[in-house]
């Protein structure tokens, strides 16, 4: 069967088949910012499920600029014991596990992240959540290329098959790739060339340190489909860039927080572009866009967003566009899905999330007020949240569970988990003062 094909990579890795599970934020770090137990209960869960590749949520490289307070960061104090076990669990069942880097730039919560830092200081304005971030200056930028060398060399050494840099959904790296975030006037910002001059030192930086034999994967917006944002034209541009930097798998997502795209959402419709036509009408939402990027790219791709039946997935493949199908949310509720698409005992992933959107949203189904909207979205992203954390107890998934019980269980877990890191954080600044 052609998801069954196994994929060899440019650093000579192979993956066994083209599924990947797509990278989705845990929340499960202890209150040193440490990978744990949880985390390792549920990546064997998934490495028994028949994905070839499992991405890790967001890993953190500075435990001041945090996207969620159970964020695992890797910085010098990292547990690499702790580390290496994640990665021993989540290649129990032969897949192969690749750890995401990121750094959550302007994207990072007042109550985890007192201080953002950003290419410019322009501030993200959504539910009152986000402080306006500093601009990083020249040495901050070396630090953050340095930072992401130095998780990248931890994983490694801590036994993960590859690392995939996220420089999308509107982090840092994808911050400097956008004119709406990126105002800077020395030369990271402006032209396109200097908007994409970070995303490429880091990566080039990555592949000196990591060798050639170690995967590298990129994780890029399409488009941010933000008025005046990164452009579709411009995604091509840094993919030719990127031709160059000895990639092994180029994923394409879109959107941001303000545009929340890569779930198939829109947001404050008065600030999106609008997608292609051809696009609304498809299961996965950026294949249009992964066809023009693939005339591109030399490095294989990877296209993550709505897939959800075997047709589709197969059709994507056949069709050249994509060498690898990345899956998010119907491995929250259902983590042995690829493995019974395998053995031909389903062909339609479980995915509660349109009912979710549409059936039982909080607050009407297509609010016209985006505050409102803005917290349906909150609210299924903590519903899948809760359902990774019943996961990482070792329980089932409950395709039951209410809405709002997504959105209180969500908030009560993410205020307790800012409490314990805050605690350890003044520990920290205690340490520093002395
Ligand atoms: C609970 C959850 C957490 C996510 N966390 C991340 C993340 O840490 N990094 C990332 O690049 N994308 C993240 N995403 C986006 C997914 O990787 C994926 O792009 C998105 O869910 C669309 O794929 P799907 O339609 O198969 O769910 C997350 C999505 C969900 C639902």
């Amino acid at each position: 069967m052609r998801l069954r094909e196994p994929l060899v990579l440019p650093c000579g890795q192979t993956l066994p088949n083209r599924i990947a599970k797509a990278a989705m934020t845990e929340g499960l770090a202890d209150a040193r910012m440490n990978a744990t137990p949880a985390l390792e209960t549920l990546y064997r869960r998934w490495s028994h499920g028949g994905a070839g590749l499992l991405i890790t949520g967001n890993v953190q490289i500075d435990r001041w600029d945090l996207e969620r307070p159970g964020n695992v960061v890797i910085d010098g104090d990292a547990d690499r014991d702790a580390l290496a076990r994640w990665a021993a669990a989540a290649k129990e069942g032969a897949s192969h596990v690749w750890m995401q880097l990121s750094h959550a730039g302007r994207q990072a919560p007042l109550y985890c992240t007192p201080r953002p830092v950003a290419p410019s200081p322009v501030g993200l304005k959504l539910l009152g959540a986000y402080r306006t971030p500093r601009a990083l200056t020249r040495k901050g930028i070396a630090s953050v290329i340095e930072r992401f060398v130095n998780a990248a060399t931890i994983a490694r050494e801590a036994g993960f098959d590859g690392v995939q840099i996220h420089s999308a959904h509107g982090y840092l790296l994808s911050e400097f790739l956008s004119p709406v975030t990126n105002r800077r006037q020395d030369d990271y910002g402006g032209s396109l060339e200097n908007r994409a001059r970070l995303l490429l030192a880091v990566v080039r930086a990555v592949r000196e340190a990591v060798g050639n034999d170690f995967a590298i994967g990129v994780k890029l917006n399409s488009a941010d489909f933000q008025k005046g944002g990164f452009s579709n034209d411009e995604c091509i541009q840094v993919v030719r860039w990127l031709n160059d930097c000895g990639i092994d798998l180029l994923e394409i997502s879109g959107g941001s927080y303000e545009q929340p795209r890569l779930l198939g959402h829109s947001g404050d419709e008065s600030q999106a572009e609008a997608p292609r036509q051809s696009t609304r009408r498809r299961e996965a939402y950026f294949l249009e866009y992964a066809a023009l990027i693939r005339k591109a790219a030399s490095m294989p791709l990877m296209v993550t967003g709505g897939f959800r039946s075997r047709d589709a997935m197969v059709e994507a493949l056949d069709s050249g566009d994509t060498d690898v199908i990345g899956l998010g949310r119907p491995l929250c509720v259902d983590p042995n899905f690829v493995a019974r698409l395998f053995e031909n005992t389903t062909a339609q992933a479980v995915d509660p999330g349109a009912d979710l959107a549409y059936g039982q949203g909080m607050f009407g189904p297509r609010s016209s007020v985006s505050a409102l909207r803005f917290v349906n979205i909150f609210s299924q992203m903590g519903w899948y949240y809760m359902q990774l954390m019943r996961m990482g107890r070792g329980l089932e998934p409950d395709w039951n569970m209410a809405l709002r019980q997504g959105l209180f269980g969500h908030v009560r877990s993410e205020l307790s988990a800012a409490r314990r890191i805050r605690s350890f954080q003044k520990q920290a600044d205690t340490l520093d003062a002395e």
